[in-house]
């Protein structure tokens, strides 16, 4: 039985078919009711139990190939009769494999980060789990400033004197602590605030802080940088405007509008009807920020400004709920394919 198989096997292997008919004659004689393979399975009553495995495993091996080789030569005659074309079309596009895409908070932060590097910033980093000395007092607002109020803070329980960082502004003082003037660096992270959740707030968020310390550097160096930035990211009809503001660590301190980049200034429901929209705080860096970080305030001076990524990615977009940046919905994840 064993020989039989094998012989079989050999045959099967070396037959070569000229035609679509020669192939039909060879299943017909092969596995067909009355051919060889169906004859030896019949012969498999008559195998001796304990070789029944062993015999049974061949020939199924047998009758699996005896099958591919009719398939395969099938197939091969089908495509030449029918002048190369088969219901194999290989010029048909691959299938597309579905890609991810940038997140759009990632891609604002890109295009910040792009436009910056242009003038010259380099980029640095800080941790985000910070010491009261780099988030708050470095940055002249002492445990009793009346504007720690402004920013509700997570701090450790265990020691208060460790928060998650309500700002970026907190990786200025890295940056000035451990470099020598000049400095022109922006700083993208993630900040921590303790407030409710809504459509306009959350107790995470994205800010970009920027630094620039030099001699002699002044308000209009500041606004000039704030300008090229603002037509970069709206448009080059951009116009900005600076308001009176006050934040501990500048001195002088602003706010800064843009136009309205939907109405362009005309007033609309996103500017409710004012024309402009704020997007960042900004200011010249107080000297004593400086003194606090060994830089010696009378030779240096600087601007710092810090803008939050949500916000400036809610206006590029029309997003009209900070949550949907969190909640990981594809839907609306997909409609950003952004390649930077
Ligand atoms: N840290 C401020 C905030 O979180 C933003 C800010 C304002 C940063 C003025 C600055 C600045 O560097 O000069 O609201």
């Amino acid at each position: 039985m064993k020989n039989k198989i094998e012989e079989l096997l050999n045959e099967i292997e070396a037959f070569a078919a000229e035609s679509s008919e020669s192939v039909e004659e060879f299943r017909i004689k092969i596995l067909s009711k009355k051919g060889k393979v169906t004859e030896l399975f019949a012969e498999f009553k008559s195998v001796a139990p304990e070789m029944r495995k062993e015999v049974g495993e061949m020939l199924n091996e047998l009758k699996n190939k005896a099958q591919e080789k009719v398939n395969v030569l099938k197939e091969k005659f089908k495509y030449k009769e029918e002048g190369g074309k088969s219901s194999l079309d290989l010029t048909l596009p691959a299938e597309l494999v579905a890609m991810g895409s940038r997140h759009p908070l990632s891609i604002v932060r890109n295009q910040i980060v792009d436009i910056f590097s242009r003038i010259g910033f380099t980029i640095s980093d800080g941790p985000e789990i910070e010491d009261d000395w780099h988030n708050f007092t470095a940055l002249n607002t002492p445990a009793d400033h009346p504007a720690r109020d402004m920013q509700d803070t997570f701090y450790l329980s265990e020691n208060p004197d460790i928060v998650l960082r309500t700002q970026t502004s907190s990786v200025q003082v890295h940056v000035m602590e451990n470099t020598k003037p000049p400095i022109r660096t922006i700083s993208p992270g993630r900040v921590y605030r303790n407030e409710a959740i809504s459509a306009r707030a959350h107790c995470q968020f994205h800010q970009v802080e920027g630094l620039y310390i030099d001699k002699g550097v002044s308000f209009a160096d500041l606004k000039q940088a704030l300008l090229y930035f603002s037509k970069e990211m709206f448009g080059e009809e951009t116009k900005i405007r600076l308001r009176p503001s006050f934040f501990p660590f500048t001195e002088i301190s602003a706010e800064m509008d843009i136009s309205c980049p939907f109405c362009k200034g005309n007033g609309c429901n996103i500017c409710k009807g004012a024309g402009w929209v704020e997007i960042l705080g900004c200011g010249l860096v107080d000297p004593a920020v400086l003194e606090n970080c060994k830089i010696d305030s009378k030779i240096y001076s600087g601007f710092a400004f810090g803008m939050g990524i949500e916000r400036i990615t809610m206006l590029k977009y029309q997003v009209k709920d900070l949550r949907l940046f969190f909640e990981n919905d594809l839907r609306f994840l997909k409609q950003f394919n952004a390649v930077i």
